[in-house]
């Protein structure tokens, strides 16, 4: 199973979400299972490590991200199984590049995979002009997404 999470600027949400989920693959010893990556609709944090608030909140969490930031490119339709967007623009931005809709289904929503206590939310609220609040929100949702993820894929 092959995990594409993709953010606006793949520095804040989709590596919380990367970073997460690789670590609980590690946890659990399904390495040879799952490929998780992430990117960014957008390439303007290209080459850039995840935001240092981010990093530092998910360490807390006892998480490391070590994702470097790179844009959502067109070969990520075949390369990936399921590509999760965080936001319903980045949604949008993603199923733009596929207007023959040839990947439609491997498209969707992140809060898709969250639990009841999420039923409303729609999207990973964008933490990046905000504060530390927003930063643990962002781990609060990731981590119950991602234990969906997980359910939903037999673990
Ligand atoms: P992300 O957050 O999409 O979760 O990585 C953002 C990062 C950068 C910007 C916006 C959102 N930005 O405008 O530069």
């Amino acid at each position: 199973m092959r995990i594409l999470f993709v953010c606006l600027g793949n520095i804040c949400r989709s590596p919380a979400a990367d970073g997460v989920l690789a670590h609980i693959i590690k946890e659990k010893n399904l390495e040879d299972q799952f490929i998780v990556d992430s990117a960014g609709t957008s390439a303007y944090h290209a080459g850039e490590p995840a935001d240092k608030r981010m990093r530092e909140h998910a360490f807390r969490r006892g998480y490391l991200l070590s994702s470097i930031s790179r844009g959502f490119r067109a070969s990520d339709f075949e390369n990936f199984d399921l590509i999760l967007a965080m936001d319903k623009s980045n949604y949008k931005n993603i199923l733009k590049l596929d207007p023959a809709g040839k990947y439609r289904t491997k498209v969707e929503l992140f809060c898709d995979y969250c639990s009841a206590e999420y039923a409303s939310l729609e999207e990973v609220p964008d933490p990046y002009y905000g504060g530390a609040r927003g930063f643990e929100e962002v781990l609060d949702i990731v981590e119950n997404g991602v234990a969906g993820i997980l359910k939903k894929y037999g673990h």
